[in-house]
């Protein structure tokens, strides 16, 4: 029996809803089939954005989204991606594959789809190719009210009116594709960058710098030091594999236990992260005003077989389930720092939350997971005190089970718990304090098979369904969670 004690009464910050925050780069099939199809496409559309796709993201409240990149940010240069698209220059996507962009989908048709689907658009500048002067001007295009050349130009393309634009990344990876540059050059950069990311009227910017690549401490050390007092947020990318050797995939579909066992655990390796490179932010900004931003996070596989490499589509199975509610249980319970953090990527693209195939679309298990945790978004995070047991593979061992828990603006509590065991159940008693329970009801979502996975075929293969093994009793919630689930439970 797995004894849990929740102080309900115990709040310990609010989790930032941009936690459950996406991605989406001009990678593959990400923008264009995934989110734009333009408004001649046989597929259903509004002005040009995927309908089923609008639908699908406004059911899981995304609150923020990243664009347009990832490496490809600091080769993007956002003149050409506005005024008439026959007009616009096509471009080389030297990252991705090598295939022509045709820069179809730019500022504007970005801006316009955050508002579709009701998200903040968070916008990554281009430090490692572009200039000073065009970052500066992308900021006047988007948010400056009054007459200057670039609110006219918005202007003559359509849009009176400026757009809020409230989040804005100075550069990308600056240690490796956004330019190679060492912390101490990149520290410099971003703060000459980060001087003409200007506020225009009512738009308040939060500056982002670019941030650590996994466990590189010294780059935070020195962005700390040299540039905190230029930034709100300082982003980190990790992704989960099945090794830590590159050159060793793995299939997304094709596993055993042992390599479900490494991603998990892989996985568990982002709370080590975020201690260390918050441990580091505490010594330069000891009152927390400076974000940690996973910007980029997620499971990184072998492409679907037949697929180009350099376009990352990977399937998504319990595993990216297991492996997304592990990160969010970390992120929310690190809540006093990480104030966003977002999912490579949200279509067609490594872990993503929708899947399309044409006409086709198909909800992944990972996006059934955004789903359940979606009422954390901006709810208070619980105190909690549990000792998990082990979940040990060859000579190895994880925590069996992941939890966090938060009470919502009406009062209601959620635990979402995952138990990583792929054959053994998980017995829990919650012993709830600090308040009265009145009713407990759950959701689950769990599989027999560890690689259970959704197809266009089968595409409800693996959907959330009514967790009713669990009983409320004394203030005691109890129940057995099935092996390998992750569980969002309700108490009222
Ligand atoms: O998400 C794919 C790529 O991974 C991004 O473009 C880059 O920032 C990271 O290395």
């Amino acid at each position: 029996m797995i004894k849990i004690i929740l102080n309900a009464d115990v709040k310990k910050g609010k989790i930032n809803k941009n936690i459950y925050g996406h991605f989406s780069e001009h990678l593959g099939r990400c923008i264009y089939e995934g989110i734009w199809v333009g408004e001649d496409s046989s597929i259903p559309n509004v002005k040009g954005f995927r309908t089923d796709v609008i639908e699908a993201l406004k059911k899981i409240k995304i609150p923020i989204l990243r664009w347009p990149g990832g490496c490809f940010a600091d080769e993007y240069h956002w003149m050409d991606g506005i005024g008439a698209k026959e007009n616009r220059p096509c471009m080389i996507n030297t990252h991705w594959g090598g295939v022509v962009e045709n820069n179809h989908f730019g500022t504007h048709e970005f801006l316009e789809f955050c508002e579709l689907i009701g998200a903040e658009p968070y916008i990554c500048g281009n430090v490692g190719s572009g200039t000073v002067q065009e970052m500066q001007q992308w900021v006047e295009y988007i948010t400056f009210d009054g007459k200057s050349p670039m609110a006219d130009l918005r202007r003559t393309n359509g849009k009176e009116g400026p757009w809020s634009l409230k989040y804005f990344g100075v550069g990308n990876e600056n240690w490796g594709c956004g330019g190679n540059m060492r912390a101490e050059y990149y520290a410099d950069q971003y703060r000459r960058y980060a001087t003409y990311v200007r506020n225009f009227g009512d738009n308040k910017i939060y500056k982002i710098a670019g941030g650590a690549s996994v466990d590189d401490y010294h780059w935070t050390e020195v962005l700390m030091r040299e540039a905190g007092k230029q930034m709100d947020g300082l982003s980190l990318h990790y992704y989960t594999r099945v090794s830590k050797d590159w050159s060793v995939r793995g299939s997304a579909t094709e596993f055993e236990e042992n390599e479900w066992f490494s991603v998990l655990q892989n996985a568990f390796y982002m709370e080590e992260l975020v201690n260390r490179h918050a441990t580091i932010m505490d010594k330069y900004d000891p009152e927390k005003k400076i974000g940690l931003i996973v910007d980029e996070w997620g499971t990184w596989f072998g492409v679907e077989p037949g697929t180009n490499p350099g376009f990352l589509y990977q399937q998504n199975t319990l595993r990216d389930a297991l492996a997304a509610g592990v990160h969010f249980n970390i992120f929310n319970n690190h809540c006093d720092r990480v104030q966003m953090a977002n999912i490579a990527q949200m279509i067609n693209v490594l872990q993503a939350v929708i899947l399309t195939e044409g006409q086709k679309m198909l909800l992944t298990p990972t996006y059934h997971v955004f789903d359940m945790y979606k009422v954390h978004h901006d709810a208070q995070l619980l105190s909690m005190e549990y000792e998990s047991p082990d979940y040990a593979f060859g000579g190895d061992k994880i925590p069996r089970i992941s939890v966090s828990s938060s009470q919502d603006k009406d009062g209601k509590i959620h635990v979402s718990i995952c138990n990583l065991n792929p054959s053994q159940g998980a017995d829990v008693d919650i012993d709830i304090r600090g308040v009265a329970a009145q009713s407990c009801a759950g959701t689950i979502l769990t599989a027999n098979e560890m690689n259970a996975k959704n197809t266009f075929e089968a595409p409800n293969n693996i959907t959330t369904k009514v967790f009713k093994n669990i009983f409320l009793a004394n203030n005691h919630v109890a129940g057995k969670l099935p092996p390998k689930s992750v569980v969002m439970l309700e108490i009222i």
